[in-house]
C-alpha cells in the first residue's frame, strides 16, 4: 500500500490483464449484490485491449454479470466507431459483440455531432443515469484508467484547461497522440469513483511510472486523481515497474 493506494506488479501483460479482469468481475459482483447493477467506465488505448480480449472468452464471456453491468467511457476520440483510433470500436469488435449486456446497457459518447454537443449529450446521458439510479453526483462503482508517457490521464493532457473543470461533467478538448477532438470525463467525475484501477504496461512507462510514485517534484494529471472516498488500485508489469528502487 502507498498511501491508500494498492500497487500490484504482475511478470507481463497477459498476467495484469488477466489481475484486471478478475478485479472488474469482482467489482461487478460486488456492486450488483450491493445495488442492483455495476456502473464502470473504460479506457481508451492500447493497454487494455488484452483485457478486452479476455472477456470475449470464457469465462467472463458468458458471464452472467453483464445483463446488470452499464458500461461507460472515460474518453472518446472523435471519429466513427469504425476507425481504427475509436475506443468504443475497438471494445465493440473485441467483446461487446460477444458478452450479453442489454444494447441500452452500452453508453458510447457521440462522435457523430460537433465536440461540444457530444460533451453536452454524454452529461445529460449520464445525468439521466445517475439519477434514475437515485445519485445526485456520477458515481461510478469502476473506473478504468491508463496513463499516457508524460502522465495524462483519460484525455485530460498537461496543462490544458480541462484539469482545472470544476463543474461540467464532460469537456470536448483536442490534444494527444494522435492529436484529435476527443470527449472526455473531468476530474470531479474520476475522483467520485468507489474504485479507479490504473493499467499500466510496457518499458515505455516506465519513466512516467518512476515520476509518478518517486519524484515529488514533478506534479502531472495523473497525480489529480485523488478519489474523495474511494480507493485506487494500481496494476503494472515489470517491464512498467522496472525503474522503482
Ligand atoms: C485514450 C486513453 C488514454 C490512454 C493513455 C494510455 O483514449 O487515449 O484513454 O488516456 O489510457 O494514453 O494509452 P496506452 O494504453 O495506449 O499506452
Amino acid at each position: 500500500m502507498l498511501d491508500g493506494k494498492t500497487i500490484v506488479v504482475e511478470a507481463d501483460s497477459t498476467a495484469l490483464a488477466a489481475k484486471a479482469a478478475a478485479l472488474f468481475c469482482r467489482a461487478a459482483g460486488a456492486s450488483i449484490a450491493r445495488q442492483g447493477f455495476f456502473a464502470a467506465a473504460l479506457c481508451g488505448g492500447s493497454t487494455p485491449r488484452t483485457l478486452h480480449r479476455l472477456f470475449s472468452a470464457e469465462p467472463c464471456r458468458s458471464d452472467r454479470l453483464w445483463m446488470r453491468t452499464h458500461l461507460w467511457w472515460v474518453d472518446e476520440r472523435m471519429v466513427p466507431e469504425d476507425h481504427p483510433e475509436s475506443n468504443y470500436g475497438a471494445a465493440k469488435e473485441a467483446f461487446l459483440k460477444m458478452v450479453s449486456i442489454p444494447a441500452d446497457h452500452v453508453h458510447p459518447m457521440p462522435v457523430s455531432v460537433t465536440p461540444e454537443a457530444g460533451a453536452h449529450q454524454y452529461q445529460e446521458e449520464l445525468k439521466r443515469f445517475f439519477d434514475s439510479h437515485k445519485r445526485k453526483r456520477p458515481v461510478f462503482d469502476l473506473i478504468l484508467l491508463g496513463v499516457g508517457e508524460e502522465g495524462h490521464i483519460a484525455s485530460l493532457f498537461p496543462g490544458s484547461s480541462s484539469l482545472d473543470e470544476r463543474d461540467e461533467w464532460v469537456v470536448s478538448v483536442k490534444g494527444g497522440d494522435p492529436d484529435l477532438f476527443r470527449l472526455t470525463l473531468t476530474l470531479p467525475v474520476l475522483n467520485q469513483a468507489r474504485h479507479i484501477l490504473f493499467m499500466v504496461s510496457g518499458t515505455r512507462k516506465a519513466a512516467a511510472v518512476k515520476m509518478i510514485f518517486q519524484e515529488t517534484d514533478i506534479v502531472m494529471p495523473v497525480h489529480r486523481i485523488q478519489p474523495a472516498k474511494g480507493s485506487v488500485t494500481w496494476l503494472l508489469d515489470r517491464e512498467a515497474a522496472s525503474l522503482l528502487s
